[in-house]
């Protein structure tokens, strides 16, 4: 687009694999340091972020509020509902203008699409807070928390169980092909992920199991997440509800996981339904971590992005 001079293109973050796998170790190691010295970080200061959300959103839209305050910075939380946008303004129009004010876009909405153009014409960094297809702040967050419980993604198996067709199933799609992970998808056909996705992955070199069996995915797995049956904005819930009661992450399923297993879920959680409560609040669960650990992941992507590096 015109607004983005020529030659500045800046570097995006729309998906998992906009960066390398030693790019993702840089920013992970950076994240652990700022998770282990939470004040002690300025590297964002007189640098604005504008945070975009065109959804709702509980977690991602309060750690990256609080994380580019922590660093230094000035966080702008802008509902699209209360901008040009609910007029008619797109997206584009409005990143574009945006990214003369700001040093860079957080953009949560629906289609990719959408996020993509925005990039297009954007002079700043943008980054994907949930879009459809990808969640690949949520993954900066999931692996941290792995690392941290001696869970080394290269050598981990990782069961995800339920719809694997959405954002965070094909986010873990995108780092069994980046990481090295076994990963086995446990859903039903109409469930798993697009079969493109699954054999470029395969290609990159991912390992990955499909299966329509819960118990084959969790045997033996290191690690065992979900995801809710139905994602904003989906509206089937009751046919959903129906199709995959039988993925339930329940006490008697997570037996068959490895004895040092460890339960992610990148909430909010439907109690009942895709994870019971026994699970979720039970000892194997770090649900409260990895939703921590987004605060740090993307304080250390934003320094990584355009900030002061350490
Ligand atoms: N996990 C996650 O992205 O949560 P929010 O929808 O609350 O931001
Ligand atoms: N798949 C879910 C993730 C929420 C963080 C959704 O898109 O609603």
């Amino acid at each position: 687009g015109a607004s983005v001079p020529h030659g500045s293109q800046p570097r995006h973050f729309l998906k998992d694999s906009d960066i390398s796998t030693a790019e993702q170790a840089e920013i992970l190691a950076l994240a652990a340091q700022m998770k282990a010295h939470r004040h002690e970080f300025q590297t964002l200061k007189d640098k604005s972020v504008a945070l975009v959300f065109a959804k709702a959103s509980t977690r991602t839209r309060v750690s990256f509020q609080v994380g580019v305050t922590e660093l230094g910075g000035n966080p702008l939380v802008i509902d699209t509902a209360n901008t040009h946008h609910v007029r008619g303004e797109t997206l584009a129009d409005t990143g574009a203008v945006l990214s003369r004010y700001v040093d860079a876009i957080v953009l949560r909405t629906g289609a990719d699409s959408d996020i993509e153009e925005l990039a297009s014409v954007s002079s700043a960094p943008v980054i994907n807070a949930l879009t459809d297809n990808w969640h690949p702040c949520q993954l900066l967050a999931d692996l941290q928390t792995m690392i941290e419980n001696g869970h080394n993604p290269a050598q981990s198996s990782i069961a995800f169980l339920g719809d694997t067709s959405h954002n965070m199933g094909r986010s873990y799609v995108a780092i069994a092909a980046m990481t090295g992970c076994e990963l086995r998808l446990a859903s039903p056909k109409a469930y798993q992920p697009d079969a493109n996705l699954i054999s470029s992955a395969r290609a990159a070199g991912a390992k990955i199991l499909l299966t329509e069996d819960p118990v084959e995915a969790v045997t033996g797995a290191d690690v065992v997440t979900t995801d809710t049956w139905t994602s904003m904005t989906q509206s089937d819930g009751s046919q959903r509800r129906a199709d995959l009661g039988r993925y339930q992450l329940n006490t008697e399923l997570l037996h068959n996981a490895d004895n040092e297993a460890i339960v992610l879920h990148c909430l909010p959680a439907h109690r009942g339904e895709e994870i019971t409560s026994a699970v979720l609040d039970g000892p194997a669960s770090r649900v409260l971590d990895q939703a921590e650990n987004r605060l740090h992941a993307q304080k250390a992507l934003l320094t990584w992005l355009i900030g002061d590096r350490p």
